[in-house]
Parts: structure tokens; C-alpha cells; sequence
């Protein structure tokens, strides 16, 4: 198709404004008539029980003019698996009034919508609730699921639409709203949220999030836990006898911090700490406002998967400042997180180190590209054809932050960073669509410095599928020397001990594993893992990138590692790609599931949903080839 026409075509599915964004097909709220503007929790955790329960009050801004209304307004929630107990209007003085509500049927994707009937628009509206056992935002996990096994843990995930399932609220990154919470646990229990802390009363821990944020940056953790400060205004939480080697592996946050700031602008936030979570954390890493949430892998001890943490900070300003509208914009959080990230990297472990982890990323991305559909190789996807998941690929990452590094090649750095600085103070605190972003880019960037970029171009990146051509890489000269190396031992002519591999760092390496085949000969795993022992490598990334592989070639001598990884590992980047090589044969498949049997309730919600999606798949096909 030619772009013009994919543009038409574009122009009707896609919201304009912020207004049409209002209407997110992944939420039940409707924010044009009401819009949530504080939200305060009064909750109890009951670990026995595996439930949250308490009241949210919700503090509303109604936008419908009163005589507009019919009789009866209404607010419409978004909730999923949440039993609610009572409903009720508060006025100033305090005094409830019972509000009728109804809670639909479950519809699976999107949850129950909870519609309460508010005559008057009433300023506030407290809902007792409780949460299910089965939340698919939370996780339990029994003591002996820790790594201290001291005590029992929970975490949410609310990103992209659980939060639903945890509070009830507007859960649509089209809204924001500040919030305050009183926690009761259990002593011995420290409760964390994505909030600054307030001293603890009792058995009551306070926070207060001053800043309006979306929903999906709601986040609850609680467990036996411990501090250990990283700077003045930075710490690590973790089990007691993990926080050291995290406060270790994390100890350059401070200078990442300072970068940033010096790139972008201030801090807003004023604490940034960081919690590393049990191996269960179905995620690499999540941005939650003052606490971001880390996987335990990302702990290799060496420092080098530390970019999770400049990627997670990133969000500070793209993402968490300057939101995305509707799921279908995310790449407008992730684009431009993963090009801020690179930039920390770069000035933080040298332009070496930054290069190389992009390079690996795009030829990740190139890789994935080929079994995406057009729809979902768009930057911008047209929105409805996809869940709300869905537009989370690399392309949302990679090719986001791609198409930033073309602007900045294009306007060079010094006009590029101001331009980018001012963009994050332009929409500070706003959530805002794909256009919205696309017209300031226009008006401050394109238009003010002619000659250097194409709107069509800009337009290509956008909204077209596939890489455009203006889509260059940096040199890479020890990648240079792998593609010979490796070439040389496919071939045959260079012995797998022979491969300079000592001298190659961690993304050396992993530049290295993935440009091998999907399935190596057995006879080339087989040398490879005698000369290098990758099969029991402790890097996690490593692992993701070998076990499959060594599966594939047929060397079942991999199986055991693979098994322990896949049940150690609950992020889903990592432990997916093992099931998936598994599935690949009938043999493969039943190993695999009887190791998932076993060991299923270990597992968060969204990692078993995933990985039954794939053992589901091979049974449908049971020869499909990887
Ligand atoms: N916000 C994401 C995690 C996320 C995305 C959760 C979509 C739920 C739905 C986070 O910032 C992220 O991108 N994490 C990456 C880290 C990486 C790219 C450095 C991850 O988890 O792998
Ligand atoms: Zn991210």
C-alpha cells in the first residue's frame, strides 16, 4: 500500500485529540462526563486469605454540567473479580449516604463495569470492596516462595490493565489522579506503594502520592523487607540477605539520576528507590512512581544488566511525566524511555557499551518483525485489532526509541536534547496521544529548523509498517569481529575453543548467541557448551538465549538446566522462550508440562496465562516447526 492511502486510512481509526482518547476501548469509564481526581485507600492486607479489603474513596471532577445530566448520573468503573460490599455518597460533613450500583457480567478481556447511580454528582464516593485470591494484578506467594523465607509477600502488577483488579477505579492512562493510602499488615511486614512513605501508625503504614498519575502506576508490595540507602535520595529494598548485592549492582543510580536531570530537567519526584522482587515478577522491570519494581535477574552481578534500572528511571520522564493516552500510544512511554535509556547508558559506561546494547536490541527487533503482522510494525498501531498488551513489542520499544535516534542524528544533539527537555515540561503531567505529540514535534522541531527531516518521513516512521531507510546503526567493531568468529566456527573452520569468547563481555555475548540459528546442529551446541559451559551460565540473558537453542539442536543433556531456569525464572521475556523451544517437539511439550503441572501455583497469574497460551498452541499444532 502506498503511505498516502495507509495514511488516509490511518486518519479514521485513529483519536485526534485528547478528547477522542477519552474513549479508551480498554475501559469501562467514561472520562468526557466524570473524571477521577484523588483517590484515598483505607485497605487491610490478609495473607491467610490471599485478599485485600477495605474502601477506596473516590474524589470526582465532573465535567457535565448538572442540568445536562439526566436524572440519574452515573459513574462507570472498571473493575475485574472485585466483590463489592457497599457503595455510598459522602458529603462534606462526612455523612454516607447508600448509593445503587450494578456489577456486570464479566466480559474477559476488559472485566466487570461497575455502574453506580449518583444523583446530585456527588464530590465523593466510597466503595468497601475486597480483592479475588485469584487477582490478576497481585501476587501471593507463601513464605517458603521467598528467598528469606521469613515471612509471606505480595506485589501487584497493575500495568497494563489489572489495577482493575485490586482497586476500582477509572483504569484508563487517560486520567490521572493523585492518591493516599493507610495499609494495615500484619507486624513484620513492611508495606511499600508507589508513593513517598509516611510514618507508620500502629499497624497502619501511610503514603501519599502528591502527583496526578494514571492507574496503571498504582502499586502495592509488602513482605519481609529491608533499606539500604544508595544516595541521599535513592535506596534498595529487598529480602534482608539480598539487599547488599543489590545496593552493589545498583550503586551507579545516583549518577544515572544526575544525567538524566542534566539531559531533561529536574527530578519531580522526589525519592527514587527501588524494590528487587521475588524471581516470580512476570517483568524485567516496572516504573512505579518513587518504587520501581525490579526482577531478581536483573542481579547478575557484574552490573551488566543494569540498564533496567536507566530504563525504569527513564520513565521518571517519558512515561510517568508525559504519559500515553491510550494503550495504542505506548510507544510513546516505551519509544522514548528506551532512547532516554541509551542515552544514560552512554554517558554513564561509555558510548561502547550504549552502542552495543542497541545494536543488539535492533537486531532483536528485526528478527521479531517478521512474525508481526503490518498493524502491530506500526509505531501507532490502528487501535482495536490489538489488546491492550499487544502493542507492547519491541517494535513500541525499539523502534520507537529508532525513530528518536533519527531526529537526533538528523538535528544533531544540542538541538535535540532542548527540544526533548522542553517537550517533557511542555506536557508534564499530562497524558497525551501519538497527534498530540506529533503537532508539537512539527511546530518546535520540523518546521523550526528546515530542510533536515520530511514530514513525510516522520509520517513513515509513524504510521508505516517495517523499518524505514533511514534507519541506520552505529559501527560496532567487536561485533564485527563476532559475525567473522561466528561465521568462521558455522563453517567449520574455527573450533568452538578457539572463539575468542573469554575476552567478550555480557553483550558481546549475547550479540554472539543471537545471530547463531534458532537450532544449531547438536554437534555445535554440543562443542560450544563444552568449551564455554553456556547451559549453566548465571546471567539470566544468557540463558534465554542458549537453553532454547540447545533444545532445539535436539541435546536433551540441556533439559535439567532448562527446567530450573524456566521454574526459577517467572519474568516472562526469559522463561517464555524456553517453553516455547519445548513445545517445538511432542517430547519437548510433555517434559514441559509436567514440569508447569508441578509447579503452576509458583507462577504470577499473567506468566500462567502466558505460558498455557503456548503449551495450548502446540497441542493445536503439534508439528509446528519454531
Ligand atoms: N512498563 C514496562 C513494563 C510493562 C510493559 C509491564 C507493559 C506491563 C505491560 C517497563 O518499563 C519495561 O519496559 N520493562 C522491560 C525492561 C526493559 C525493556 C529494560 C521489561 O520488563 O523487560
Ligand atoms: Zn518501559
Amino acid at each position: 500500500m502506498r503511505l498516502s492511502a495507509l495514511l488516509a486510512l490511518a486518519a479514521i481509526a485513529l483519536p485526534s485529540s485528547a478528547a477522542e482518547a477519552a474513549q479508551d476501548p480498554y475501559s469501562y469509564a467514561e472520562p468526557d462526563k466524570v473524571r477521577v481526581r484523588h483517590v484515598d485507600l483505607d485497605l487491610a492486607l490478609d495473607f491467610p486469605a490471599r485478599t485485600i479489603a477495605g474502601t477506596v474513596t473516590l474524589e470526582l471532577d465532573w465535567r457535565e454540567a448538572r442540568a445536562d445530566m439526566p436524572a440519574a448520573g452515573t459513574l462507570s468503573l472498571d473493575t475485574r473479580d472485585l466483590t463489592i460490599e457497599r457503595v455510598e455518597a459522602l458529603d462534606d460533613a462526612g455523612h454516607a449516604q447508600a448509593l445503587s450500583y450494578t456489577l456486570a457480567a464479566p466480559d474477559a478481556e476488559l472485566g466487570s463495569r461497575l455502574g453506580i447511580a449518583a444523583p446530585g454528582q456527588p464530590v465523593r464516593v466510597r466503595i468497601a470492596y475486597r480483592t479475588a485470591p485469584t487477582a490478576s494484578g497481585l501476587q501471593w506467594l507463601d513464605r517458603q516462595q521467598t528467598a528469606d523465607k521469613q515471612a509471606p509477600f505480595l506485589f501487584s502488577q497493575s500495568q497494563s490493565i489489572h489495577a482493575r483488579s485490586w482497586i476500582p477505579l477509572q483504569d484508563t492512562p487517560a486520567v490521572r489522579f493523585s492518591y493516599a493510602a493507610r495499609v494495615r499488615a500484619a507486624q513484620g511486614i513492611t508495606v511499600l506503594m508507589s508513593a513517598l512513605r509516611q510514618p507508620a501508625q500502629g499497624e497502619v503504614q501511610g503514603f501519599s502520592q502528591p502527583q496526578p498519575i494514571p492507574s496503571y502506576l498504582m502499586a502495592i508490595a509488602a513482605g519481609a523487607l529491608a533499606e539500604q540507602a544508595t544516595s541521599k535520595r535513592t535506596a534498595v529494598w529487598a529480602e534482608p540477605s539480598q539487599v547488599a548485592a543489590a545496593a552493589r549492582e545498583f550503586s551507579d543510580i545516583e549518577a544515572m539520576m544526575r544525567t538524566t536531570e542534566q539531559l531533561y530537567g529536574p527530578y519531580r519526584w522526589g525519592r527514587y528507590d527501588m524494590l528487587v522482587l521475588p524471581p516470580s515478577f512476570p517483568f524485567g522491570g516496572m516504573e512505579n512512581p518513587e518504587m520501581t519494581f525490579l526482577t531478581p535477574t536483573v542481579i547478575a552481578g557484574d552490573k551488566s544488566l543494569v540498564s533496567v534500572v536507566a530504563h525504569e528511571l527513564a520513565h521518571s520522564w517519558s512515561g510517568n511525566l508525559v504519559t500515553s493516552a491510550t494503550w495504542r500510544d505506548i510507544w510513546l512511554n516505551e519509544g522514548f524511555t528506551t532512547y532516554v535509556e541509551n542515552r544514560i547508558v552512554e554517558a554513564v559506561y561509555g558510548k561502547t557499551q550504549a552502542d552495543e546494547e542497541f545494536v543488539v536490541a535492533a537486531g532483536e527487533l528485526r528478527h521479531k518483525m517478521q512474525s508481526l503482522s503490518e498493524n502491530q510494525q506500526r509505531l501507532a498501531p490502528v487501535p482495536r485489532e490489538v489488546g491492550a498488551d499487544d502493542a507492547l513489542t519491541d517494535v513500541a520499544y525499539v523502534k520507537g526509541a529508532w525513530f528518536l535516534r533519527f531526529l537526533e542524528a538528523r538535528f544533531g544533539r544540542v538541538v535535540f536534547d532542548a527540544y526533548l527537555r522542553d517537550y517533557f515540561d511542555h506536557f508534564a503531567f499530562q497524558s497525551i496521544t501519538t497527534e498530540q505529540m506529533l503537532d508539537y514535534l512539527r511546530a518546535n522541531l520540523v518546521d523550526r529548523h528546515p530542510g533536515k527531516v520530511d514530514w513525510d518521513q516522520v509520517e513513515q516512521w509513524v504510521y508505516a509498517p517495517g523499518l524505514p531507510e533511514s534507519a541506520t546503526l552505529p559501527a560496532v567493531a567487536a561485533f564485527t569481529a563476532i559475525d567473522t568468529a561466528r561465521a568462521a566456527f558455522l563453517h567449520g573452520t574455527l573450533g568452538a575453543a578457539a572463539l575468542p569468547g573469554g575476552d567478550w563481555n555480557t553483550h558481546e555475548w549475547l550479540y554472539f548467541l543471537d545471530h547463531l540459528p534458532e537450532a544449531p546442529t547438536l554437534v555445535q551446541v554440543q562443542a560450544l557448551d563444552a568449551a564455554w559451559r553456556l547451559a549453566r551460565s548465571s546471567n539470566a540473558e544468557i540463558g534465554m538465549r542458549w537453553l532454547p537453542r540447545a533444545i532445539r539442536a535436539g541435546d536433551s543433556s540441556a533439559w535439567p538446566a532448562a527446567r530450573a531456569y524456566m521454574l526459577r525464572i517467572g519474568r516472562m521475556k526469559l522463561t517464555l522462550p524456553v517453553y516455547r523451544a519445548f513445545a517445538s517437539t511432542p517430547a519437548g511439550l510433555a517434559y514441559a508440562e509436567t514440569a508447569y503441572a508441578a509447579h503452576q501455583a509458583e507462577y504470577h497469574p499473567l506468566t500462567r496465562q502466558a505460558i498455557e497460551k503456548v503449551l495450548r498452541k502446540a497441542h493445536a499444532q503439534p508439528e509446528a516447526t519454531p
